[in-house]
């Protein structure tokens, strides 16, 4: 099978082509982060504009990278949440668009749920290592799930308050550093003393597995306003704070589930310093490359088979969500059976 993977959900346009073997035949990024960092975030309106101008090209790329025709295509995928309205809309109406002119089915993907799938395209051999823990951190979302397959999810922590990537902008912007703040952050963190500045992860009451990020943007505050404090140190003290407490927790969630393996998606777990925070982790943890770690369609393009070997097309009367809680395959499918998925897709 040669499967059609879309995500616009947010500020990056992304069509990507892979097979059955969970091979990435192609995956074109367009970003819009110049487009919208003279704006310290995303513009919803500009974004669906600029969706609309590039999904087109896009695509033509997408095919010619990965040398397939349209008519070579055997299944089409496009996610429809959560994120951006707007921009949602426009990949997912080219999605129904394609699979009702080529006459071939169409799944509907949550985008967060694709993040946790991410790593297994890069390694095969990590189906066999559920029931894991996925953690997503990125831009607009920060949650750790228990995965008893791929396709069986259900979050058991989450931010009350900002995303992990949402406060590495926060901070950026406090030190004066451009929009999408993660990357900045990392380079002058290499170049701080870590434990120079105290500052202190914030505790959920009662919920050891939640996240609280507003108190610490707080304290960033105060310390850019401390003359003794150079941002680098700042930034150095924000990231350690920020990553041994998702360390904690990623510990803490191994531990309660017994768990074979963590899966990381999202954009700021493209960092490679929190790469050395897991080096010594008591079970196999997985890091998507940075490709497949920000937003792109190779992951809903794997996540779409997944999900149609064992559930089926959807519905082209899908509309774009928001929001969607997992588990949010079961909602009207109680009756299917989602475990045992990986191992008969690969
Ligand atoms: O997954 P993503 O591309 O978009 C969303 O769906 O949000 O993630 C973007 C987020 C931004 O907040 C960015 O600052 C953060 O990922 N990020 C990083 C790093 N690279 C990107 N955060 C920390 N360290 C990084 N190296
Ligand atoms: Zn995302």
């Amino acid at each position: 099978m040669i499967v059609l993977g879309i995500e616009s959900t947010c500020d990056e346009t992304s069509i990507a082509v892979i097979n059955d073997r969970f091979e990435v035949l192609s995956n074109v990024i367009y970003s819009q982060v110049d487009l919208h960092s003279q704006f310290g975030g995303v513009f919803p309106e500009l974004a669906a504009r600029e969706h609309v101008e590039k999904i087109l090209p896009c695509f033509e790329e997408a095919l010619q990278r990965a040398q397939v025709k349209k008519g070579d295509l055997s299944l089409i995928c496009a996610a429809y949440g959560p994120g951006l309205i707007g921009s949602i809309s426009i990949g997912l109406t080219f999605a129904k668009m394609l699979s009702l002119t080529l006459n071939i089915p169409f799944v509907a993907v949550n985008h967060v749920h694709a993040h946790l799938v991410a790593p297994l395209l890069e390694n095969k051999g990590a189906f066999d290592l559920f029931g894991a823990i996925g953690i997503v951190i990125s831009g607009g979302h920060t949650q750790i799930n228990w995965m008893r397959t791929p396709l069986d999810v259900e979050t058991i922590g989450s931010t009350i308050d900002d995303a992990m990537g949402e406060c590495f902008d926060k901070c950026a912007k406090i030190c004066d550093l451009p929009y999408p703040g993660g990357p900045h952050v990392e380079k002058l963190a290499s170049k701080g003393d870590l434990i120079k500045v105290p500052l202190k992860s914030c505790k959920v009451r009662d919920a050891p597995l939640s996240f609280s990020f507003s108190g610490l943007k707080t304290q960033v505050l105060y310390a850019k306003k401390n003359p003794l404090y150079q941002v680098e140190d700042i930034c150095a003290s924000f990231q350690h704070v920020v990553f041994k407490d998702l360390y904690q927790k990623a510990i803490l969630a191994v531990e309660k589930f017994q768990a074979k393996a963590v899966f990381f998606g999202g954009g700021v777990a493209s960092s490679k310093s929190l790469r050395g925070y897991f080096k010594d982790f008591p079970c196999p943890v997985f890091f998507p490359s940075k490709k497949l770690a920000l937003d792109n369609g190779a992951m809903i393009g794997a996540l779409g088979l997944l999900q149609y070997k064992k559930l089926g097309p959807s519905p082209l009367d899908i509309e774009p969500k928001t929001r969607i809680p997992f588990p949010h395959l079961t909602e009207k499918r109680d009756s299917l059976e989602l475990k045992q998925v990986a191992t008969t897709a690969v």
